[in-house]
């Protein structure tokens, strides 16, 4: 295939009939496709479905050190279940607080103890006239939307091959209206980049203006690689920050939401023991204990990181060939054709897709009316507003193989349509 660029208009179109026709028959199929939900499908949450017999009726309910699960307390989790999350993130017992079932939770309740009782001693946020908040995009539009409906301004970071750039981070941190940053260091969300050893240093060493400046660590990837093999623990950042003489920093968050059950999983925060306690003192007016058979059962199913690591690589068996399906199909589709780029993640759940500029919102459209939903197009930048009009998240992890080759060929396209009537236009 030539590149699209120098074709003639009378061979574009052309290409643009062949397009259309095929698009028409798919259209007449009426389908029904989902590339849009970044979830584990049924076979994925099938493989852990023996934790629920991990704790039953004829069990011992104690946790480690003698206390009956099944009542009230253990606020931090049982000292068995901080340990597994904690060899997660490569961090000790001490610094672990382990949550309900959703790390957005736990982000979304230590900003609103940022909002309502302040960090490091400084005014509460709520009180503070101008708050702002750093977005590496393309990121996760739920993390946004969190800081948006708390009223910061969203300050969009461009992300690169090995992370956020750190050049515009620390000159955006001199500003002290500027709170915090989100950050999903492992497998990004949606772009599948994993943050470089620098950039987890630039990390460590900023020096904010604001006291109550706080990294918000997203690693809700910490383990989900498809090749292990190439699979390289992330630098780990409280062991950074704390020798950088930043120790309290950052606050880490993970869960096993996409590990044992989205939903039925466990949650965990780890930060320094200061900051764990700071978050304790309030927390404790907020719940007696979090579901501590639930922590209970995890821990005795998947007993240490190797148990975790040994689910993984089942879990990646199920997801590599979606993920190598939709690659190889773009890869004969747009090969030399100068239209568009995607990411090749080594884990995580998204491949992200640049469209040619000005063209993303008219491809999702485009797919939708043939059947198949994607993520909105903007999703994944700050205020829903992609200045470029050009990256679309795909998810292929939670519809068939079968789906995702056809959603896959009307996203191809849909993209030529939509890319060869804009080149046309100009
Ligand atoms: C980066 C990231 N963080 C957090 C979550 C949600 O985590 P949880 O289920 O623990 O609330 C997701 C879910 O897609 C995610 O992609």
């Amino acid at each position: 295939m030539k590149n699209l660029r120098s074709l003639e208009k009378k061979e574009l179109e052309e290409l643009l009939k062949g397009y259309n026709q095929r698009l028409n028959e798919l259209k007449a199929l009426n389908l029904k496709l989902d590339l849009s939900r970044g979830k584990p499908d049924k076979n994925q949450l099938d493989l852990g479905v023996n934790i629920l017999d991990a704790v039953n009726a004829q069990s011992d309910f104690s946790s480690e050190n003698g206390m009956d699960t099944r009542n009230y307390g253990a606020l931090e989790g049982i000292p068995e279940a901080r340990r597994l999350m904690g060899e997660m993130l490569g961090v000790k017992e001490e610094n672990v607080l382990v949550g309900g079932n959703s790390s957005l939770n736990l982000m979304y309740d230590s900003l609103m103890r940022a909002m309502v009782f302040g960090v490091a001693g400084c005014t509460p946020m709520l009180r503070q006239e101008k708050r702002k908040f750093l977005c590496p995009a393309p990121g996760y539009d739920r993390h946004f939307l969190i800081t948006q409906d708390l009223g910061f301004e969203l300050i969009p970071v461009k992300m690169t091959e090995d992370g956020p750039d750190m050049d515009e981070v620390e000159r955006l941190v001199q500003d002290e209206t500027v709170k915090g940053i989100w950050c999903v260091p492992q497998y990004a969300n949606p772009t599948g980049c994993v943050y470089s050893d620098e950039t987890v240093k630039r990390f460590a060493r900023l020096s904010p203006a604001a006291k109550d400046f706080r990294i918000y660590w997203d690693n809700a990837y910490c383990v989900h690689f498809l090749y292990r093999e190439e699979h390289k623990p992330l630098l780990n950042i409280l062991e950074e920050c704390e020798k950088a003489g930043n120790p309290d920093l950052v606050y880490e968050f993970t869960s096993t939401s996409k590990i044992s059950f989205a939903g039925g999983g466990i949650s965990c925060m780890a930060s320094s023991v200061a900051n764990i306690k700071d978050a304790v003192k309030h927390m404790k007016f907020q719940t007696i204990g979090h579901d501590k058979v639930n922590q209970l059962r995890h821990v005795r199913y998947f007993k240490n990181l190797d148990g975790i690591m040994a689910h993984m690589e089942k879990q990646a068996k199920l997801l590599r060939p979606k993920f190598e399906t939709v690659l190889r199909m773009f890869d004969e589709a747009f090969e030399g054709e100068e239209i568009c780029s995607y990411t090749r993640p080594l884990g995580g759940y998204f491949i992200s897709f640049q469209a040619m500029n000005g063209c993303a919102k008219a491809i999702v459209e485009a797919c939708k009316q043939a059947g198949v939903t994607l993520t909105n197009a903007g999703a994944t930048y700050p205020y829903g507003i992609d200045p470029n009009d050009s990256n679309i998240r795909i998810a292929p992890t939670f519809a068939t193989e079968e789906n995702i080759t056809t959603a896959v060929e009307i996203f191809c396209i849909c993209t030529h349509v939509v890319t060869i009537e804009k080149l046309l236009s100009e």
